[in-house]
């Protein structure tokens, strides 16, 4: 039994591992699908605000989570020479690290403050997650002016 548990905890431990080091040998790849599942997000959450889609608690507490959790682990994958061709992540992320961070805080503090309000089950009606989900997209736009490569 005790085996058991200590193979068991052992196997999650090289897993976690083994994500660790994929994630820093491509730190673009990640980023960007972090930043991938956030727009996917954003376009769920804005066909339920825009009632192309009918709006449920249920897939509103998903993309507020998603956001959330891309929030907390974005920032860690901009490592010094990741500015590469293959992204758009602009040099100002590696010329001004205080003003990147403090865009990150912003998105950060506003997807935290929309899980609080989202509850265990997700915000009760489209109002709610408006005004829950509103401060995340205000966040967005003024990331992307400075931090993100206009093409
Ligand atoms: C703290 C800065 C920051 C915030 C906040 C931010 N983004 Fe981004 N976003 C970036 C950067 C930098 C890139 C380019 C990354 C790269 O190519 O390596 C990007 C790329 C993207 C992409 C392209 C992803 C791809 O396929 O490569 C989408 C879509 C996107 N962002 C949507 C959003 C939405 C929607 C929000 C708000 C809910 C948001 N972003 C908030 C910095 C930010």
């Amino acid at each position: 039994m005790i085996k058991k548990i200590m193979a068991t905890g052992l196997a999650a431990g090289l897993l976690v591992a083994v994500g660790t080091a994929q994630a820093a040998e491509d730190p673009i790849a990640t980023r960007q699908a972090i930043m991938a599942s956030v727009g996917a997000a954003a376009a769920l959450a804005g066909s339920m605000m825009k009632s192309e889609i009918a709006y449920s608690p249920v897939a509103g507490k998903s993309a507020i989570a998603t956001m959330n959790a891309a929030s907390h682990s974005y920032g860690a994958f901009f490592p010094d020479g990741s500015n590469a061709s293959n992204t758009k992540a602009a040099e100002a992320i590696w010329d001004k690290p205080d003003g990147f961070a403090a865009e990150l805080a912003k998105f950060n503090a506003a997807a935290e403050k929309a899980m609080a309000a989202a509850g265990k089950k997700g915000p009760a009606d489209l109002d709610a997650f408006k005004a829950a989900m509103g401060p995340v997209f205000g966040t967005c736009k003024s990331c992307h002016e400075t931090y993100r490569k206009k093409n």
